[in-house]
Formats: C-alpha cells, structure tokens, sequence
C-alpha cells in the first residue's frame, strides 16, 4: 500500500517528529548511571505512552527491560495496518530521528544491538534508514544499528510476532513475552518508530518542553493518517487534545458531512460523526465512546458509502490475516466474516446474519493470543451500533451503495508472505 504524502497541518504547532532541524541538538553521553537515572526520570515525567497503538507507558517498559541481561532494542516501523502511513512517513522524513531514539533506548537499558524493522514494502523507508545507517558506519556509541525488512502482513507488527520472524521463525505471535524472552532469547525492547522518535526528543529537550503540547494526561503531539472524505489525505503531526474537527481542517477539511468516522484502525471503533467531531482527539474523551486513538487513523466516511459492506470487507480482511495459530482466530473471525458479509449483501439468509452475529462474538471476543480477534470484535460491534438504522434496510436486501468504490483499502493477500 503506498504512502499517503506528508501535510503541512493548518494548525498552530511547529512540528516535531517530521522536523529536519528535530536532530540538531546533541543527545545525552548517558555514560553514567546517574544521567541513565535522570533521562528514565524525565521520560516518566513527561508522560509518554507507546504510539504503536497499546499506549502503554514508556518509562515503564525501558525500566523492565533494562533489569534483564544483554537486552535488544527493536524499532517496530513495520505499520502493517493498510489505511495507516503515520510510520511510514516519520521514518522517511526523519530516519536520524527514530535511530537516536533507539540509540537512547539501547543506552537506557544497557543494549548494544539496535534492530530497525521496517514493512517490506516500504521501499523508500527502508532506503532512508539503510542510508542514515549507513552515515553511522552502522553503529553509534558503540551500539550495533541494523535494518531489516519484515512481512507486510497485519499481524507481523505484533511484538511476538516481530521477534519470532527476527528469530527466524514466521511472523506469527508466540506465548513468549518479549521483555523477558526475545530475540536470540535475550530480553528485547520493542517500541514503535513515533515513540522512539519521542524518546529522543525528549533526551534533548526534557519532560517540561515534552508538555508544552497536549492535555495533562495525554501529553505530546501525535502523528495521525487522516483519510475519506476530507480535502487533503494524508499523514500530519498535531497536538493532542485538538478537537477532530481542527484536526480534519488541517486536512483541508471534510468534503461533506460524514455519516461516521472510523477511529484508531482495523481494530478500531466506528463513532458516528455527530458524536465524535467536538471531542478532543485523546483517549480520555473517546473512551465514552468506547474509542480509542490505537494508531491514531481517522476514516471518514462519506455519505454515499456504506459502513456494512466497508466493515465487512475489512473484517474478510482480517479473519484472512489470522496467524492460523488459535481456534477461535482461524474458525471464529472468518464465520464471523461470512455472516457479515450475509447482513451487508442483503442475501436471503440476512435476517440470520444478525442472530450469528450475537452468538459468534462473545466466542470470539478476549481470545486468541494475540488481540486480532478482539479487535476484529470490537469493529464489528461499532459497526453494528452505528450503521443500525442501515440494518434493517440490508435485511430487506437494499443496500446503500452497492456500486460505490471502496473507502478502506484492503491490500491484496497473495502478495505477502508471513516469512
Ligand atoms: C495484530 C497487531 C498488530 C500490531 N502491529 C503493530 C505495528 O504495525 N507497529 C507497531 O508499532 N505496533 C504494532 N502492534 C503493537 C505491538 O505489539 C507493540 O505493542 C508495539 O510495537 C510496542 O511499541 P509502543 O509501546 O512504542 O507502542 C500490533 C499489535 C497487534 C496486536
Ligand atoms: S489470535 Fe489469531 S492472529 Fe493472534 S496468534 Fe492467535 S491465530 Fe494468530
């Protein structure tokens, strides 16, 4: 899937992550514990959370990670999530920067291998980091700085995942936790590019400067991939807390009144657009919604499209993604598929489709080892709230927009490999 290209965001904030000048000031030496200390102290003071969609906090995990014994940093860019090109476009436009970050990481925790996982087909992310490697003479500070390109699959992003392809496995989850056995089962950082690129901002400039943008509890800037029917697609830094509706001006705008927006990606919620554009764009305000920022994707969808068949394309999408690996993944997510599918076609068998629907979910939903089947779950559920007055209509066989092209793209699954 190609990159969507870089806006400059019509809002009032000087950018950070996708910066060239972001890498000018010099980073920490962090030679003695005592400096290792105070940068753990300023990362946990500012407050910052994973970007790869947990947002789980970061000073939390280097410290986990840096009590276990010769430890790995790994750099997920992988960004195997089709509509998202947020990674994609950091690691393009500021490669030094995710690589400092990684580096400050690798010093936090006492690591001396730096691994930068990118998507196979980011040809021109892996070319940008080939080449800023490359002007490190392949290492820094005596850290081991190497680029790999992984399987472009869904799943292969998953932390698991990713360390069982880097270990020469496939790219499918494992029951190995990562922080106490990862790659070549030593303990393994992972942390996504935009977190990393964060990390390193700080290490230059503390946790004070970090705050200056966004709420108390959701500090920092984020960047998000904005798509559908606004004026201006694309990837842009903004500061969190700024409501969807700046958000999306800064995108040009909508093209017309969506009828809902899809919100953090395929594991994502759809929130009705009426509920959703004067809310801050943070987890906090979202959670009422039962949404979150996850990878900070927003879809909006326009009039003339239909949220069933979209969400049944996506959820085929993702039941074929399934790593095969956990019966209620590999048989539940494609049942689920098919009585999708039954409801948004308006097939005969439609008025079933809601009734399998209601018995397949809870099945479904909190399992598997990895959280594909929950994700795909709770699309389904947002789906089926937001779209229900679309329902009935489908169950008498109309639907909506039956010769619209579609709004989510879907990539095409021959193409990949899971090793
Ligand atoms: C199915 C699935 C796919 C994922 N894909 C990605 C991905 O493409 N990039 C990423 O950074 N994290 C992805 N994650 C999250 C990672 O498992 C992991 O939490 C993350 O890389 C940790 O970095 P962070 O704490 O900086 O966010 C995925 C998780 C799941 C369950
Ligand atoms: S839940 Fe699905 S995708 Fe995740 S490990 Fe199990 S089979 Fe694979």
């Amino acid at each position: 899937m190609s990159a969507l290209t870089v806006r400059e965001p019509q809002l009032a904030l000087e950018p950070r992550l996708l910066s060239r000048t972001s890498c000018a000031a010099p980073l920490p030496a962090l030679s003695r514990a005592r400096e290792r200390e105070h940068l753990l102290a300023e990362i946990e003071a500012s407050g910052l959370t994973g970007r790869g969609g947990g947002g789980f906090p970061t000073a939390t995990k280097l410290r986990a990670v840096a009590l276990g014994r010769s430890p790995i940093v790994v750099a997920n860019g992988t960004e195997g999530e089709p509509a998202s090109s947020k990674d994609k476009v950091l690691i393009a436009a500021n490669p030094h920067l995710v690589i400092d970050g990684a580096v400050t990481a690798a010093r936090l925790v006492g690591a001396t291998d730096v691994v930068i996982a990118a998507g196979r087909a980011d040809g021109r992310g892996i070319a940008a980091l080939e080449h800023a490697v490359a002007e490190r003479r392949g290492f820094d500070q005596g850290i081991a700085l190497g680029v790999v390109a992984a399987p472009d699959r869904f799943v292969a992003g998953e932390e698991k995942a990713l360390v069982n392809w880097l270990n020469g496995g496939q790219a499918k989850p494992t029951v190995d936790r990562p922080f106490e056995r990862g790659v070549r089962g030593r303990p393994t950082l992972v942390q996504n590019v935009e977190t990393l690129a964060n990390l390193a901002l700080i290490a230059r400039h503390g946790a004070d400067w970090f705050r200056e943008l966004g709420t108390p509890q959701e500090p920092g800037s984020a960047l998000v991939t904005v798509r559908g029917a606004v004026r201006a697609p694309g990837v842009a830094e903004i500061e969190l807390g700024t409501t969807l509706r700046d958000v999306l001006a800064g995108f040009g705008g909508l093209t017309a009144i969506p009828q809902a927006f899809l919100l953090g990606g395929y594991f994502g919620t759809w929130v009705s657009a009426r509920d959703a554009l004067d809310l801050p764009f943070t987890n906090e305000s979202l959670r009422p919604l039962g949404a979150s920022l996850g990878a900070r994707l927003v879809i909006a969808l326009p009039q003339d499209a239909c949220g069933l068949a979209e969400t049944a394309r996506v959820v085929r999408y993702l039941g074929r993604e399934s790593a095969g690996q956990c019966g209620s993944c590999y048989f539940g997510l494609p049942a689920i598929a098919t009585a999708f599918e039954m409801l948004a076609g308006g097939t005969a068998d439609a008025p079933q489709a809601l009734e399998r629907l209601s018995r397949l979910v809870p099945q479904v939903e909190g399992r598997g080892a990895c959280s594909l089947p929950t994700g795909a779950t709770r699309l389904v559920t947002s789906a089926l709230r937001v779209f229900a007055h679309e329902v009935d209509g489908h169950r008498a066989g109309r639907c909506c927009a039956p010769r619209r092209p579609a709004v989510l793209p879907v990539p095409d699954l021959h193409e990949h490999e899971w090793s």
